[in-house]
């Protein structure tokens, strides 16, 4: 059966002393209650091997928020998928919408990724969702059925069977719009029957789709009670301790 999992996603906040801080406290505060989800928290490169030694990795997951589309070489500034692996991270986020946006990833790229991620045995959170003007023209099913179907469907069941997925709507990322828990329900049964489509139901069933767009402790209860989410990908959220442990105990 699939996973409930709750994923925190720093993006770019927090100098290393303030980031093995807070994992600190979400270790400390992980340790107090009997969480009822994975719990996992994506950091920037420069904390990763730093925040592996804080935490125990058995009660708090540890992911990146990218890597590289090539494996080792001359490519200046980049951190490959090896390189993240060897920190002790279990997960990395993959085709978030700021890198689509801001750093021009297309399916090609993200496909690239995917199968470098998995053969270093990384998790990959591969993010999917609709602009706003999608959203109000009414082809935001389509576009993240093309957003999957171009970046994944080339992978075997197997593999596939690997991932988390995440609906982010692009409209309600670190805005405070939070999508409906009707509509996020919607996209989520949509993207389940997208993955039975082409890998059929016990895939599609095992397959954890997350919810992400200005989630907090007030209405991630509401979100995660829908039968096709299965979590949260948490952004602003997750950079308060006591925020995100409103989040993963909403569960
Ligand atoms: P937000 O970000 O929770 O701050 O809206 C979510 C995300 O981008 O993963």
């Amino acid at each position: 059966m699939r996973k409930n999992i709750v994923a925190g996603n720093w993006k770019m906040n927090t100098t290393l002393a303030e980031g093995v801080g807070l994992a600190k406290d979400v270790n400390e505060a992980l340790k107090g209650i009997d969480a009822k989800c994975d719990v996992v928290i994506c950091v920037p490169f420069t904390h990763l091997a730093s925040v592996a030694g804080v935490i125990d990795s058995s009660k708090l997951g540890l992911g990146a928020e990218n890597c590289a589309d090539h494996v080792k070489g001359a490519y200046t500034g980049e951190v490959s998928a090896p390189m993240v692996a060897s920190t002790g991270a279990g997960y990395v986020i993959l085709g978030h919408s700021e890198r689509r946006q801001y750093y021009g990833e297309t399916s090609e790229i993200l496909k690239t990724k995917v199968n470098l991620a998995l053969a270093e045995n990384l998790t990959p959170i591969f993010c999917i969702g609709e602009v706003l003007e999608e959203r109000e023209n009414g082809t935001f099913l389509d576009v993240v059925t093309k957003q999957i179907e171009e970046a994944l469907f080339d992978l075997s069941a197997e593999d596939f069977g690997k991932l988390i997925l995440a609906y982010e709507p692009v409209w309600a990322i670190g805005t405070g719009k939070t999508a409906t828990a009707e509509q996020a329900e919607e996209m989520h049964a949509h993207i389940r029957s997208v993955i039975a489509g082409k890998y059929g139901n016990e895939v599609a069933e095992n397959c954890s789709i997350l919810y992400g767009g200005s989630c907090k402790p007030s209405n991630a209860k509401e979100i995660f009670s829908k039968p096709d989410v299965d979590g949260g990908l948490i952004g602003g959220a997750a950079l308060d301790c006591a925020s995100f442990m409103g989040i993963v105990t909403a569960f």
